[in-house]
């Protein structure tokens, strides 16, 4: 069991990177680790069937330098998400999260995600057995409605009977999911922000650790939640197309600790782990392909992602690639 890095999750969710499918895997979160030391970071969704039906154990590798950090499972089934958060618990995660707010076709067939905010029971049904499996934390990532329901109602409902059950932390994505009609990319962008609902909850609940999502784009924005009374900030795209401006300052701003990351140095510290990865038999694109928005909005920056994206797929390209991308933002400053 991996527990020599174990670390306050919590404490770490003051500002953490949202679990987003193809995109948040252990290549990404590497990635985000050396740009912050405190961050808290989340896997893509792991399905509790696949675990524990499926045996895809291998979904839950992860490097020891990521934590803290947290997996997301998804389910709908008490027994099955209690066994599949002991598997969580043993690989060595530091926190055991359930999606009961992605609103794919696929997702809603299966019976989870956020068309769980139907159904606070059996969401507190779950939350209880995944408590009584692990140790570590057991939170839930929700939105604040779906379809017709009035969040203000169903929010509260939600939380009470979920928090009953032994969950205190939630992160709310601050929009209803609307199951028909709407793809999971439009899911995250038409239904409207309401952050004014997130933050009575956070007036209602003083028991509760309650983190806002939902269209946070910097850290002077994550800042004014935190200093609105939120206790943590969670940022998905954002974070993943421009991770330097979204968690190189970090350390500093939001955890009062640490100094700020440098992108080019950050590169660079990446160059052991893709040669690791390369000798495990991977490639070189795998890694990459997180790292195009490194310079985001910096002089080069187009240079370095086409060199990067045109190059990884060529036979033979290995690490030097990654230099000789550096090239023209180093240039350029
Ligand atoms: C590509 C992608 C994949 C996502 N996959 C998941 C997922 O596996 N589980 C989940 O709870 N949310 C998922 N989300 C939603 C994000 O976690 C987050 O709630 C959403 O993007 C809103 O935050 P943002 O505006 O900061 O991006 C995904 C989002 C994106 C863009």
């Amino acid at each position: 069991m991996n527990t020599a890095l174990k670390s306050d999750a919590c404490a770490a969710s003051r500002l953490s990177v949202a679990p987003m499918m193809d995109w948040t895997d252990r290549h990404c979160r590497y990635l985000h680790r050396l740009l912050s030391r405190h961050a808290l970071l989340y896997t893509e969704m792991v399905t509790a069937p696949a675990l524990v039906r499926g045996g895809a154990v291998h979904l839950l590798d992860f490097s020891p330098r990521e934590h803290p950090v947290a997996l997301q499972l998804g389910g709908s089934d008490p027994e099955e998400l209690a066994a599949a958060a002991r598997l969580g618990q043993a690989a060595g995660y530091d926190e055991i999260n359930l999606n009961c707010g992605c609103p794919s076709d696929r997702v809603q067939s299966g019976v989870f995600g956020a068309v769980l905010m139907r159904d606070p029971g059996r969401v507190a049904d779950c939350v209880a057995a995944m408590r009584e499996a692990v140790e570590v934390e057991v939170t839930v990532k929700c939105r604040i409605g779906v379809d017709d329901q009035n969040p203000e109602e169903v929010l509260p409902e939600f939380l009470s009977r979920v928090g009953a059950a032994g969950c205190g932390r939630f992160i709310i994505h601050a929009r209803k999911a609307w199951l028909q009609g709407l793809s999971p990319k439009e899911n995250r962008d038409i239904p409207p922000l309401d952050y004014d609902l997130v933050q009575r909850m956070r007036g209602m609940f003083s028991g509760l650790h309650l983190s806002v999502n939902g269209g946070i784009v910097s850290l002077d924005q994550a800042e004014r939640f935190l200093e609105a009374g939120l206790d943590g900030v969670m940022v998905g795209r954002a974070a993943y197309h421009d991770p330097a401006s979204m968690l190189a300052q970090a350390d500093r701003r939001i955890f009062g600790a640490g100094e700020d990351a440098d992108a080019v140095a950050v590169a660079r510290a990446m160059l052991p782990y893709i040669e690791a990865h390369l000798a495990a038999g991977g490639k070189l694109g795998q890694v990459t392909r997180h790292m195009l928005g490194l310079f985001a909005g910096r002089p080069g920056a187009r240079h370095w992602r086409r060199i990067l994206s045109e190059g990884a797929h060529r036979p033979g390209a290995g690490p030097e690639l990654v230099e000789q991308a550096l090239e023209p933002v180093l240039q350029a400053a």
